[in-house]
């Protein structure tokens, strides 16, 4: 094979869903580009394009269906040339679907296999026939995706790092026990050696992934353990990990958020509905009263952590009371940004048979009024802001000439005007204002030196 030449093919990645198909996006790229495949923003004209799909509800699927027509006109005109593969979670779930449904693709693969993409791709060169490959094993996809992390390549002064995947939750609702498998974490060795890579190429700030990233448990312990590990590594300042479940918020985790600098003070904890009654059918595990005092718990270790979460409107069987403990909760927690979902039936999962399904049009109304109450909450939390100095990672320019951009602790966008050797430094910034979407301020110093 011509490894060794330089880009000359051209690669197009689309990435739809979480922040780890974000990172497993990326990775492919890395195990693509010894064979001379280099990014390229758009598929017109590409010899490989990748779907990188997301399975977590029904109109995730669906788009990719519909992508995958447009992409087959294209392929058409190139003779047949470009080839397709369908990555990620829907190619977990229904790779043979995806196959008889758009012959168009050319390979499957699932979010355990991307190393085999080399290997796969070849095989479909050579075949013209289809192939697919959906194995659960995430050791051998993090052993040969470059362990020591030296292949890794920093795009930014951000980075996601995958630490954990799977899940064992079984929440009634959701595809992903399914899609990613059970619970696995990696050796916190070849963690370090990646955020270390990381470090090298100027990345300052990290965000650990895992489906239930605070299950985390490998040769060095928990996740707590893992988070002081990293923040010992020279340049790593700023440490994010998501999405956690409460029943895996342990102690050693929250004194790690008081006494650990690097973990930034914004925590990702979704709780999906108020009611006891719907949280039980959800299978969560815990209750409200529950997940109120884990809030105040974390709160008093770290007074100035501010709060997401994810909700599902509409469960099976969900009663305007119900909901409406979904609003008190919200309320009670206060929080500073959430997701929020209109109930998505997925096939085989329990929830998917139960009685009580929630017409629509119920779904959406109570939707709107969830979103109207966390807007109002996170405009309140941005405008607490102002007038105050935040530590932001400037890490971009920004739209206008003399703009800089960058991150607060609480993952909000700042806007400032300074130049753009900062980009990569983390500075104090006085919020002068609020805009719909970003913050905008000054620099809180003469000029660093
Ligand atoms: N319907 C709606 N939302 C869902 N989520 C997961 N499964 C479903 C579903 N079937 C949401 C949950 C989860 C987030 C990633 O997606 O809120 O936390
Ligand atoms: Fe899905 Fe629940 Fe596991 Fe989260 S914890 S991935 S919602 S099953």
């Amino acid at each position: 094979m011509d490894d060794a030449s330089p880009p000359s093919r051209r690669l197009y990645i689309k990435t739809y869903g979480c922040q780890m198909n974000v990172y497993d996006s990326e990775r492919m790229a890395d195990v693509l580009r010894p064979l001379g495949y280099g990014l390229t923003d758009r598929p017109e004209g590409a010899d490989l394009v990748v779907l990188n799909t997301c399975h977590i509800r029904e109109r995730a699927t669906e788009k990719v269906f519909s992508e995958l027509g447009k992409l087959k006109a294209m392929k058409a005109e190139t003779g047949g040339r470009m080839k397709i593969a369908v990555a990620g979670c829907v190619a977990q779930a229904e790779g043979a679907e995806i196959m008889r449904r758009q012959p168009a693709v050319d390979l499957v693969v699932g979010p355990q296999a991307y190393h085999q993409l080399p290997e796969l791709i070849a095989r479909a060169h050579r075949s013209d026939g289809e192939v697919l490959s959906a194995d659960f094993a995430p050791e051998a996809k993090f052993d040969s995706l470059g362990a020591g992390g030296a292949e890794r390549q920093a795009n930014g002064v951000t980075a996601f790092l995958t630490v954990q995947e799977g899940c064992d939750k079984f929440c009634s609702f959701c595809v992903v026990p399914y899609t990613r498998g059970p619970e696995f974490s990696r050796p916190a060795a070849a963690i370090l050696a990646e955020a270390r890579a990381l470090a090298e190429q100027g990345v300052r700030e990290v965000t650990l992934l895992g489906q239930n990233v605070n299950a985390y448990a490998s040769e060095i312990g928990g996740l707590a353990d893992l988070c002081r590990a990293l923040a010992a590594i020279p340049g790593l300042d700023r440490l994010r990990y998501t999405t956690s479940h409460p029943r895996d918020m342990d102690d050693a985790l929250i004194a790690a958020h008081a006494d650990l600098e690097a973990l930034m003070p914004y925590l990702h904890l979704p709780v999906q509905a108020g009611s006891d009654r719907i949280l039980r059918a959800m299978n969560r595990g815990h209750d409200a009263k529950t997940y109120l005092a884990l809030v105040d718990r974390i709160r008093n270790a770290r007074p100035d952590l501010a709060l997401s979460g994810d909700f599902i409107v509409g469960f099976p069987g969900e009663t305007e009371a119900d909901f409406q403990a979904t609003l008190d909760l919200v309320e009670a927690v206060n929080y500073a940004s959430a997701f929020t979902f209109k109930y998505s039936r997925r096939p085989g999962t329990p929830a998917a048979s139960l009685p009580g399904q929630v017409d629509e049009a119920v779904k959406a109304e109570r939707l709107e009024r969830l979103n109207t109450l966390i807007e109002r909450q996170r405009q309140a939390f941005n405008a607490v802001q102002v007038g105050k100095t935040l530590q932001v990672l400037i890490d971009r320019k920004g739209r206008h000439k003399g703009q800089i951009g960058g991150r607060s602790p609480y993952l909000q966008a700042v806007h400032l005007d300074g130049p753009e050797r900062l980009i990569g430094q983390i500075v104090p910034v006085k919020i002068a204002a609020l805009g719909p979407n970003a913050l905008s301020g000054n620099l809180d110093i003469l000029e660093p030196a």
